[in-house]
């Protein structure tokens, strides 16, 4: 078997002699006698230059390569002689498999963002993206080290669900019904014929279900996709988003907070080492300030404050702000922003939210106002992460069901939780590709997901 990727080749320390190497060609230089082939097959940033001579049986047919065919290379490894790159392939034999026309999108110039995003069945073949997509991955893995080397069990929550973990209703129906012909009771729709016999959505947090766990396994998290029908247009909220969620018992909102910093520093750290040529290109080409901006939050404490201190910061500022700052009301990103980067240029926890504006499942604080909430607020993104001490004590669960019109029969099985030797416990969201977004430097969350799903459009 063979499937030797450029990304090995490069690493070699010396010549293995022959070798095969299958890609898409990215440039091509044609001299008298020679044709000179840049070959990238996704494997990693780094093309290989490949020469082939007249020698070569299909020599003409060679020349004649347009950016974007595909072939396989098969020839000698050698120390190259020009600077840049360590290896060089002397082809003995070069197989077509195909040929792009000069129709193929993607030629060597700079396309913008929003041009690549209408053809994102194709953008992964630039360097920018191809980057982009092989950072994704590997935070992915990151992210699974981190769990599993503190113990961390990996759990999967349901996606179809029947119920609304955050309450906002910002739920994706699904059904089987007919569309055309919905059956009805007293004017609504019966769901008791539905395929589950009762509405069910796709999940917007596997939360609760990762509580259940929690409270079996001690410490876990859950990593999938979730799905929120906000109708915002904006460069950070996609409709189908990824999300970590760890879940941990016996733990109270500060352990929380101590986990989630340690849990970004330690992906930072890892994401510049396991894949930094890619991150260079991000540093280099993208966000000049990304790497003062990841070695900021790597070297920093986070710091803590209280939602009302938050306000008070806001309040007090001279900054003008186009919603209007007041104690009860959620921060918006510009606020959000405002705090992080401006006053005080590290990632900042708020912590302690007004109980109106946070759902039930929150722990209320002493106070009878307040819950014990955070939020994680960075550099260039505003919100990161989501989480919060949850409710443990079933008499005033209940009370915040009731008050956030909760059908507590829907829930029963959250309440059992509290019932049957229930304890402190805490956990948070995180989104992926705000993550993504903070690591790489790329301002528009559509840039980080393969297929962007937001309002009014399902293209590929
Ligand atoms: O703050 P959120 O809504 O928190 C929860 O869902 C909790 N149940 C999590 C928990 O405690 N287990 O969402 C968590 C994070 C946000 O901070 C944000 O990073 C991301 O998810 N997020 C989105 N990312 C992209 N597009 C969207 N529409 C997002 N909505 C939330
Ligand atoms: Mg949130």
């Amino acid at each position: 078997m063979n499937r030797l990727k450029i990304n090995d080749v490069l690493l070699l320390e010396k010549s293995t002699g022959e070798i095969t190497v299958k890609g898409w060609i990215r440039t091509k230089r044609n001299s008298k006698t020679f044709s000179f082939l840049e070959l990238n097959d996704g494997s990693c940033l780094e093309n290989i230059q490949i020469i082939a001579d007249e020698s070569l049986v299909n020599y003409n047919e060679i020349c004649s390569l347009t950016t974007g065919s595909a072939i396989s290379v098969t020839g000698l490894l050698l120390e190259s002689l020009g600077k840049g790159q360590k290896w060089e392939i002397k082809a003995e034999g070069i197989f077509i498999y195909s040929t792009a026309p000069d129709s193929f999108p993607l030629q060597k110039k700079r396309h913008s963002d929003e041009y690549l995003r209408s053809i994102a069945h194709l953008r992964p073949r630039t360097n920018k993206y191809g980057a982009i997509f092989r950072i994704r991955s590997e935070v992915s893995l990151i992210i699974h080290d981190y769990f599993h080397n503190k113990n961390f069990y990996y759990i999967h929550t349901p996606i179809i669900t029947g119920s609304d973990c955050e309450g906002a209703g910002e739920l994706f129906n699904i059904t089987t019904l007919d569309f055309e012909n919905m059956p009805e009771i007293d004017g609504k729709t019966d769901f008791s014929t539905d395929f589950f016999g009762k509405r069910t959505n796709l999940t917007v947090s596997g939360q609760l279900s990762a509580e259940m766990f929690a409270l079996s396994l001690g410490d876990v998290y859950t990593f999938g996709p979730t799905f929120r029908a906000e109708n915002s247009n904006t460069s950070r909220h996609v409709s189908e988003f990824w999300m970590i969620e760890p879940e941990m018992a016996f733990c109270d909102l500060k352990e929380n907070m101590d986990i989630a910093e340690e849990f970004i520093k330690y992906v930072i750290k890892n994401v510049i080492q396991r894949r930094e040529s890619d991150i260079n290109l991000f540093a280099k080409f993208v966000d000049k300030n990304l790497m003062p901006t990841l070695n900021n939050i790597i070297l920093n404490t986070f710091e803590r404050i209280q939602y009302k201190e938050a306000v008070d910061i806001l309040l007090k500022s001279e900054k003008k702000f186009e919603f209007d700052v007041k104690y009860g009301s959620d921060l918006q990103s510009e606020h959000e922003r405002f705090i992080t980067e401006e006053y005080f240029k590290k990632p900042v926890f708020v912590y302690n939210y007004p109980k109106t504006i946070k759902p039930f499942y929150m722990r209320l604080n002493e106070d009878n106002e307040t819950v014990a909430a955070m939020d994680l607020l960075v550099p260039n993104i505003g919100e990161l992460i989501g989480g919060s001490q949850r409710e443990e004590r079933l008499d005033i669960l209940k009370i915040r069901m009731d008050e956030s019109n909760i059908n507590k029969e829907d829930y029963w099985w959250y309440l059992d939780s509290r019932k049957y030797g229930s304890v402190p416990h805490s956990g948070f969201g995180l989104g992926f590709e705000r993550l993504l977004m903070l690591l790489t430097g790329v301002s528009n969350i559509r840039d980080v997901i393969p297929f962007p799903r937001v309002p009014g459009n399902i293209d590929f």
